[in-house]
Protein backbone atom coordinates (compact mmCIF):
# COMPACT_ATOMS: atom_id res chain seq x y z
CA UNK A 1 0.00 0.00 0.00
CA UNK A 2 1.27 3.37 -0.79
CA UNK A 3 0.61 6.62 0.59
CA UNK A 4 -0.83 10.23 -0.56
CA UNK A 5 -0.59 13.22 1.47
CA UNK A 6 -1.72 16.62 0.12
CA UNK A 7 0.53 19.34 0.70
CA UNK A 8 -0.27 22.08 -2.00
CA UNK A 9 -3.76 23.89 -1.85
CA UNK A 10 -4.79 28.15 -1.36
CA UNK A 11 -4.23 28.28 2.44
CA UNK A 12 -6.17 31.26 1.62
CA UNK A 13 -7.83 30.90 5.36
CA UNK A 14 -4.12 31.02 6.97
CA UNK A 15 -3.19 34.34 5.30
CA UNK A 16 -0.85 35.69 5.77
CA UNK A 17 0.87 32.67 7.22
CA UNK A 18 0.32 31.39 3.94
CA UNK A 19 1.58 33.97 1.52
CA UNK A 20 5.26 33.30 2.13
CA UNK A 21 4.89 29.87 3.43
CA UNK A 22 3.55 26.41 3.47
CA UNK A 23 0.61 26.58 5.78
CA UNK A 24 1.77 22.43 5.93
CA UNK A 25 5.06 23.40 7.78
CA UNK A 26 3.66 25.09 10.61
CA UNK A 27 4.83 23.71 14.09
CA UNK A 28 2.33 22.47 15.92
CA UNK A 29 3.81 21.69 19.22
CA UNK A 30 6.81 22.96 17.38
CA UNK A 31 6.43 19.93 15.06
CA UNK A 32 5.56 20.55 11.12
CA UNK A 33 2.00 19.94 10.83
CA UNK A 34 2.81 18.01 7.79
CA UNK A 35 5.57 15.47 9.72
CA UNK A 36 2.68 13.86 11.93
CA UNK A 37 1.01 12.70 8.63
CA UNK A 38 4.34 11.25 7.29
CA UNK A 39 5.18 9.63 11.03
CA UNK A 40 1.47 8.22 11.01
CA UNK A 41 2.08 6.73 7.50
CA UNK A 42 5.25 5.17 8.48
CA UNK A 43 3.81 3.63 12.19
CA UNK A 44 0.92 2.45 9.75
CA UNK A 45 3.49 0.37 7.76
CA UNK A 46 3.57 2.64 4.63
CA UNK A 47 7.08 3.26 3.09
CA UNK A 48 6.43 4.78 0.10
CA UNK A 49 4.67 8.01 -0.21
CA UNK A 50 3.65 10.50 -2.67
CA UNK A 51 3.38 14.15 -1.64
CA UNK A 52 1.71 16.65 -3.43
CA UNK A 53 2.67 19.87 -3.49
CA UNK A 54 1.87 23.32 -4.87
CA UNK A 55 3.42 26.92 -5.10
CA UNK A 56 5.25 25.93 -2.15
CA UNK A 57 6.86 23.07 -3.23
CA UNK A 58 10.49 24.49 -2.65
CA UNK A 59 10.17 24.70 1.17
CA UNK A 60 8.06 21.45 1.63
CA UNK A 61 10.55 19.97 -0.77
CA UNK A 62 13.85 20.84 1.43
CA UNK A 63 11.79 19.94 4.79
CA UNK A 64 11.21 16.77 4.13
CA UNK A 65 13.97 15.71 1.63
CA UNK A 66 13.79 12.16 0.45
CA UNK A 67 11.89 10.82 3.65
CA UNK A 68 14.54 8.86 4.91
CA UNK A 69 14.56 10.37 7.93
CA UNK A 70 11.39 9.46 8.43
CA UNK A 71 11.92 6.21 7.50
CA UNK A 72 10.10 6.67 3.56
CA UNK A 73 10.73 7.00 0.43
CA UNK A 74 8.98 10.41 -0.80
CA UNK A 75 8.31 11.46 -4.34
CA UNK A 76 7.21 14.43 -4.59
CA UNK A 77 4.06 15.05 -7.14
CA UNK A 78 3.71 18.67 -8.39
CA UNK A 79 -0.28 20.55 -9.27
CA UNK A 80 0.20 23.10 -11.24
CA UNK A 81 -2.99 24.91 -9.49
CA UNK A 82 -5.02 23.44 -6.38
CA UNK A 83 -7.70 22.23 -8.09
CA UNK A 84 -9.27 20.30 -5.76
CA UNK A 85 -8.44 17.39 -3.64
CA UNK A 86 -9.84 14.73 -6.26
CA UNK A 87 -7.41 16.68 -8.75
CA UNK A 88 -4.51 15.85 -6.61
CA UNK A 89 -5.50 12.41 -6.70
CA UNK A 90 -5.55 12.54 -10.76
CA UNK A 91 -2.59 13.66 -11.36
CA UNK A 92 -1.09 10.91 -9.07
CA UNK A 93 -2.41 8.12 -10.77
CA UNK A 94 1.09 7.47 -12.25
CA UNK A 95 2.78 7.44 -9.47
CA UNK A 96 0.21 5.38 -7.65
CA UNK A 97 -0.49 2.47 -9.91
CA UNK A 98 -2.64 -0.07 -9.17
CA UNK A 99 -1.76 -0.16 -5.50
CA UNK A 100 -4.29 0.81 -3.20
CA UNK A 101 -3.24 3.63 -1.06
CA UNK A 102 -3.70 5.69 1.98
CA UNK A 103 -4.26 9.58 0.85
CA UNK A 104 -4.16 11.98 3.76
CA UNK A 105 -4.82 15.55 3.71
CA UNK A 106 -1.43 17.43 4.83
CA UNK A 107 -3.12 20.31 7.35
CA UNK A 108 -5.00 17.60 9.26
CA UNK A 109 -3.95 15.71 12.55
CA UNK A 110 -5.50 12.79 13.85
CA UNK A 111 -4.23 11.58 17.68
CA UNK A 112 -4.52 8.00 17.19
CA UNK A 113 -3.30 7.72 14.24
CA UNK A 114 -4.29 5.56 11.12
CA UNK A 115 -2.53 1.80 11.95
CA UNK A 116 -6.39 -0.14 12.46
CA UNK A 117 -7.59 1.82 8.83
CA UNK A 118 -5.17 0.18 7.10
CA UNK A 119 -4.86 -3.04 8.40
CA UNK A 120 -9.10 -3.37 8.12
CA UNK A 121 -8.86 -2.49 4.58
CA UNK A 122 -5.66 -4.59 3.67
CA UNK A 123 -7.79 -7.35 5.50
CA UNK A 124 -11.62 -6.55 4.03
CA UNK A 125 -10.42 -5.23 0.63
CA UNK A 126 -13.74 -2.69 0.10
CA UNK A 127 -12.65 -0.58 -2.66
CA UNK A 128 -12.75 2.57 -0.38
CA UNK A 129 -12.85 3.63 3.13
CA UNK A 130 -13.85 7.10 4.73
CA UNK A 131 -13.57 8.27 8.22
CA UNK A 132 -16.24 9.66 9.77
CA UNK A 133 -16.30 11.85 12.70
CA UNK A 134 -19.70 13.46 14.43
CA UNK A 135 -19.42 16.91 14.64
CA UNK A 136 -21.47 19.81 16.05
CA UNK A 137 -21.19 22.35 12.71
CA UNK A 138 -21.32 19.67 9.93
CA UNK A 139 -22.55 22.61 7.34
CA UNK A 140 -18.16 23.35 7.41
CA UNK A 141 -17.47 20.08 6.39
CA UNK A 142 -17.85 17.25 3.47
CA UNK A 143 -20.69 14.98 5.33
CA UNK A 144 -21.47 12.29 4.25
CA UNK A 145 -25.25 10.14 4.96
CA UNK A 146 -25.03 6.26 6.60
CA UNK A 147 -27.95 3.98 5.58
CA UNK A 148 -27.18 0.60 7.75
CA UNK A 149 -23.65 1.01 7.74
CA UNK A 150 -23.62 1.85 4.01
CA UNK A 151 -22.63 5.16 2.93
CA UNK A 152 -25.52 6.35 0.48
CA UNK A 153 -24.77 10.14 0.25
CA UNK A 154 -22.03 12.63 0.05
CA UNK A 155 -22.58 16.07 0.07
CA UNK A 156 -19.39 19.03 0.37
CA UNK A 157 -20.54 21.70 3.05
CA UNK A 158 -24.19 21.59 3.03
CA UNK A 159 -26.82 24.23 3.89
CA UNK A 160 -28.95 21.78 5.01
CA UNK A 161 -26.84 18.39 6.62
CA UNK A 162 -28.64 15.24 7.00
CA UNK A 163 -26.28 14.05 9.35
CA UNK A 164 -23.88 15.55 11.85
CA UNK A 165 -20.84 13.06 10.42
CA UNK A 166 -17.89 15.23 9.13
CA UNK A 167 -15.59 13.30 6.40
CA UNK A 168 -12.00 13.41 8.05
CA UNK A 169 -9.51 14.25 5.66
CA UNK A 170 -7.98 10.18 5.41
CA UNK A 171 -9.50 8.50 2.75
CA UNK A 172 -8.76 4.72 1.39
CA UNK A 173 -8.79 3.69 -1.76
CA UNK A 174 -8.11 1.15 -4.38
CA UNK A 175 -7.33 2.37 -7.93
CA UNK A 176 -11.03 2.16 -8.85
CA UNK A 177 -11.20 5.75 -7.61
CA UNK A 178 -9.15 6.85 -10.89
CA UNK A 179 -12.36 6.11 -13.26
CA UNK A 180 -14.39 8.31 -10.52
CA UNK A 181 -12.01 10.98 -10.51
CA UNK A 182 -11.85 11.03 -14.17
CA UNK A 183 -15.84 10.83 -14.58
CA UNK A 184 -16.56 14.19 -12.18
CA UNK A 185 -16.86 17.70 -13.31
CA UNK A 186 -15.71 20.57 -11.21
CA UNK A 187 -18.10 21.94 -8.73
CA UNK A 188 -19.11 25.41 -8.50
CA UNK A 189 -16.04 26.17 -7.03
CA UNK A 190 -13.91 25.16 -9.73
CA UNK A 191 -12.54 22.31 -7.93
CA UNK A 192 -12.69 18.44 -8.20
CA UNK A 193 -14.19 17.50 -5.07
CA UNK A 194 -13.22 14.20 -3.81
CA UNK A 195 -17.25 14.28 -2.24
CA UNK A 196 -17.99 13.50 -5.56
CA UNK A 197 -15.96 10.94 -6.65
CA UNK A 198 -16.68 9.15 -3.62
CA UNK A 199 -20.26 9.34 -4.20
CA UNK A 200 -19.65 8.44 -8.01
CA UNK A 201 -17.85 5.24 -6.42
CA UNK A 202 -20.85 4.61 -4.45
CA UNK A 203 -23.36 5.14 -7.39
CA UNK A 204 -21.30 2.82 -9.33
CA UNK A 205 -22.12 0.06 -6.93
CA UNK A 206 -18.74 -0.08 -5.55
CA UNK A 207 -18.47 -0.99 -1.88
CA UNK A 208 -17.40 2.08 0.21
CA UNK A 209 -17.25 1.38 3.71
CA UNK A 210 -17.22 4.49 6.31
CA UNK A 211 -15.66 4.00 9.91
CA UNK A 212 -16.05 6.83 12.91
CA UNK A 213 -13.12 8.10 14.45
CA UNK A 214 -13.36 7.99 18.12
CA UNK A 215 -9.99 9.94 19.19
CA UNK A 216 -9.95 13.92 18.44
CA UNK A 217 -9.04 15.17 14.59
CA UNK A 218 -8.62 18.49 13.80
CA UNK A 219 -7.99 19.85 10.25
CA UNK A 220 -5.82 23.34 11.15
CA UNK A 221 -6.83 25.26 7.86
CA UNK A 222 -7.64 28.05 9.83
CA UNK A 223 -5.94 30.09 13.22
CA UNK A 224 -8.26 28.66 15.60
CA UNK A 225 -8.27 25.01 14.85
CA UNK A 226 -4.46 25.15 14.58
CA UNK A 227 -4.18 26.53 18.14
CA UNK A 228 -6.83 24.26 18.99
CA UNK A 229 -4.10 21.65 17.73
CA UNK A 230 -1.39 22.89 19.52
CA UNK A 231 -3.48 22.72 22.61
CA UNK A 232 -4.22 18.70 21.53
CA UNK A 233 -0.45 18.20 21.40
CA UNK A 234 0.97 19.57 23.93
CA UNK A 235 -1.84 18.27 26.24
CA UNK A 236 0.34 15.32 26.29
CA UNK A 237 3.94 17.16 26.70
CA UNK A 238 6.43 15.78 29.25
CA UNK A 239 8.72 17.93 30.95
CA UNK A 240 12.28 18.05 29.65
CA UNK A 241 14.20 20.90 30.63
CA UNK A 242 17.36 20.91 28.70
CA UNK A 243 17.85 24.77 28.58
CA UNK A 244 19.85 27.26 30.50
CA UNK A 245 17.23 28.72 33.26
CA UNK A 246 18.65 31.58 35.44
CA UNK A 247 16.53 32.63 38.33
CA UNK A 248 13.52 31.28 36.61
CA UNK A 249 9.97 29.28 37.77
CA UNK A 250 9.55 26.64 35.30
CA UNK A 251 6.09 25.41 36.64
CA UNK A 252 4.21 21.46 35.04
CA UNK A 253 5.06 20.17 31.70
CA UNK A 254 7.94 22.43 29.81
CA UNK A 255 10.38 20.98 27.24
CA UNK A 256 13.07 23.65 26.46
CA UNK A 257 15.63 22.69 24.19
CA UNK A 258 19.31 23.03 24.51
CA UNK A 259 20.92 26.38 23.45
CA UNK A 260 17.87 28.57 24.91
CA UNK A 261 18.27 30.89 27.76
CA UNK A 262 15.72 32.17 29.99
CA UNK A 263 16.71 35.10 32.61
CA UNK A 264 14.03 35.91 35.56
CA UNK A 265 10.81 33.90 33.46
CA UNK A 266 7.94 31.75 34.88
CA UNK A 267 6.62 29.36 32.45
CA UNK A 268 3.89 27.45 32.98
CA UNK A 269 3.18 24.67 30.94
CA UNK A 270 2.40 23.20 28.95
CA UNK A 271 4.63 25.00 26.92
CA UNK A 272 7.43 23.84 24.14
CA UNK A 273 10.76 26.24 23.77
CA UNK A 274 12.65 25.48 20.43
CA UNK A 275 16.07 25.86 20.33
CA UNK A 276 18.30 29.42 20.16
CA UNK A 277 15.87 30.95 21.96
CA UNK A 278 16.71 33.89 24.79
CA UNK A 279 13.77 34.62 26.97
CA UNK A 280 13.92 37.79 29.29
CA UNK A 281 11.71 38.74 32.27
CA UNK A 282 8.82 36.86 30.15
CA UNK A 283 5.91 35.25 31.22
CA UNK A 284 4.79 32.13 29.16
CA UNK A 285 1.43 30.68 30.01
CA UNK A 286 -0.22 26.95 28.94
CA UNK A 287 -0.54 26.12 25.26
CA UNK A 288 2.15 27.91 23.86
CA UNK A 289 4.68 26.73 21.51
CA UNK A 290 7.82 28.60 20.93
CA UNK A 291 9.62 27.90 18.05
CA UNK A 292 13.42 28.21 17.16
CA UNK A 293 15.25 31.48 17.67
CA UNK A 294 12.98 33.78 19.35
CA UNK A 295 13.40 36.33 21.58
CA UNK A 296 10.84 37.75 24.08
CA UNK A 297 11.62 40.01 27.07
CA UNK A 298 9.27 42.52 29.53
CA UNK A 299 6.38 40.26 28.06
CA UNK A 300 3.98 37.61 28.17
CA UNK A 301 2.60 35.52 25.92
CA UNK A 302 0.01 32.73 26.49
CA UNK A 303 -2.19 30.16 24.12
CA UNK A 304 0.07 30.94 20.87
CA UNK A 305 2.21 29.56 18.42
CA UNK A 306 5.39 31.85 17.46
CA UNK A 307 6.87 30.77 14.44
CA UNK A 308 10.83 30.60 13.85
CA UNK A 309 13.55 34.15 15.02
CA UNK A 310 10.92 36.20 15.76
CA UNK A 311 10.92 38.94 18.49
CA UNK A 312 8.43 40.06 21.12
CA UNK A 313 9.73 43.16 23.32
CA UNK A 314 8.13 45.19 26.00
CA UNK A 315 4.56 44.98 25.44
CA UNK A 316 1.75 46.19 28.01
CA UNK A 317 -0.89 43.31 27.85
CA UNK A 318 -0.17 39.57 27.01
CA UNK A 319 -0.63 38.13 23.93
CA UNK A 320 -2.77 35.67 23.86
CA UNK A 321 -4.94 33.55 21.41
CA UNK A 322 -1.65 33.90 18.38
CA UNK A 323 -0.26 32.57 15.30
CA UNK A 324 2.48 34.81 14.89
CA UNK A 325 4.94 33.99 11.57
CA UNK A 326 8.78 34.12 11.18
CA UNK A 327 10.71 37.06 11.76
CA UNK A 328 8.23 39.11 13.35
CA UNK A 329 9.07 42.21 15.87
CA UNK A 330 6.07 43.04 17.76
CA UNK A 331 8.04 45.92 20.30
CA UNK A 332 7.02 48.98 22.32
CA UNK A 333 7.48 52.14 19.74
CA UNK A 334 9.39 54.58 21.00
CA UNK A 335 9.53 58.25 20.31
CA UNK A 336 6.90 60.77 19.45
CA UNK A 337 3.96 61.47 18.50
CA UNK A 338 2.89 58.53 20.54
CA UNK A 339 1.27 56.17 17.78
CA UNK A 340 0.73 52.42 16.75
CA UNK A 341 3.47 51.78 14.33
CA UNK A 342 2.98 48.77 11.82
CA UNK A 343 4.54 47.68 8.98
CA UNK A 344 1.82 44.60 8.48
CA UNK A 345 1.50 42.14 5.46
CA UNK A 346 -1.86 41.56 3.57
CA UNK A 347 -5.02 39.75 5.29
CA UNK A 348 -3.35 40.21 8.50
CA UNK A 349 -5.24 40.65 11.38
CA UNK A 350 -4.17 42.45 14.51
CA UNK A 351 -5.97 43.12 18.19
CA UNK A 352 -5.01 46.28 20.16
CA UNK A 353 -6.26 47.24 24.13
P1 LIG B 1 -8.04 22.66 2.00
O1 LIG B 1 -7.69 23.14 3.39
O2 LIG B 1 -9.39 22.12 1.80
O3 LIG B 1 -7.78 23.79 0.94
P2 LIG B 1 -6.67 24.91 0.88
O4 LIG B 1 -5.35 24.40 1.36
O5 LIG B 1 -6.67 25.44 -0.52
O6 LIG B 1 -7.11 26.01 1.96
P3 LIG B 1 -8.19 27.22 1.90
O7 LIG B 1 -9.53 26.57 1.81
O8 LIG B 1 -7.97 27.93 3.22
O9 LIG B 1 -7.84 28.09 0.73
O10 LIG B 1 -7.00 21.51 1.59
C1 LIG B 1 -6.77 20.38 2.39
C2 LIG B 1 -5.37 19.86 2.15
O11 LIG B 1 -5.21 19.46 0.80
C3 LIG B 1 -4.28 20.88 2.41
O12 LIG B 1 -3.14 20.23 2.94
C4 LIG B 1 -3.97 21.41 1.03
C5 LIG B 1 -4.20 20.21 0.13
N1 LIG B 1 -4.67 20.52 -1.21
C6 LIG B 1 -3.91 20.15 -2.31
O13 LIG B 1 -2.80 19.59 -2.16
N2 LIG B 1 -4.39 20.42 -3.56
C7 LIG B 1 -5.61 21.03 -3.78
O14 LIG B 1 -5.98 21.25 -4.94
C8 LIG B 1 -6.37 21.42 -2.62
C9 LIG B 1 -7.69 22.11 -2.80
C10 LIG B 1 -5.87 21.14 -1.38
Amino acid sequence: MKGLILSGGAGTRLRPITNTSAKQLVPVANKPILFYGLEAMREAGIDEVGIVVGDTHAEVEAAVGDGRRFGLRVTFIRQTAPLGLAHAVLIAEDYLGHEPFVMYLGDNLLKDGIVPFVEYFKSSAPDALILLQHVPDPQAYGVAEIVEGRVVRLVEKPAAPRSDLALVGVYLFTSKVFESVRAISPSARGELEITDAIQHMVDRGLQVEPRVVTGWWKDTGKLEDMLEANRLILGTLERDVRGETIDCSIEGPVAIEAGSRLTRCTVRGPVTIGHGCELTDAFVGPYTAIYHGVVVDHAEIEHSIILADSRISGLNARVCDSLIGKDVTICRAEGRPLAYRFMVGDSSRIGVV
